[in-house]
């Protein structure tokens, strides 16, 4: 019996293997947080003005990062080349 695994983001399955998923080219318009619906444009914008310090303050951007947690290492990511 497999354990069940509930996520909105269609590209899970797809990671299984990997160790950096996060390594793969990013364009603006590309959807980061599948959970909500974010882009990488509107993730980028908003630490640029906010200038965030942790993952956890990058939900005020319409909530990224408070769903599955996929795109948690996307938001550090992003953090880290702001500053
Ligand atoms: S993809 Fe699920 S919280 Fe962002």
């Amino acid at each position: 019996m497999s354990a069940a695994f509930s996520c909105a983001h269609p590209a899970i399955r797809d990671i299984r293997g990997h160790q950096d998923y996060t390594a793969a080219v990013v364009r603006l318009d590309d959807e980061i947080c599948y959970c909500y619906h974010v882009s990488m444009r509107k993730l980028v914008n908003f630490s640029r003005r906010v200038k965030p310090l942790r993952p956890s303050e990058m939900t005020g951007c319409l909530g990224a990062g408070t769903g599955c947690g996929w795109c948690i290492p996307f938001l550090v990511k992003i953090i880290i080349r702001i500053h």
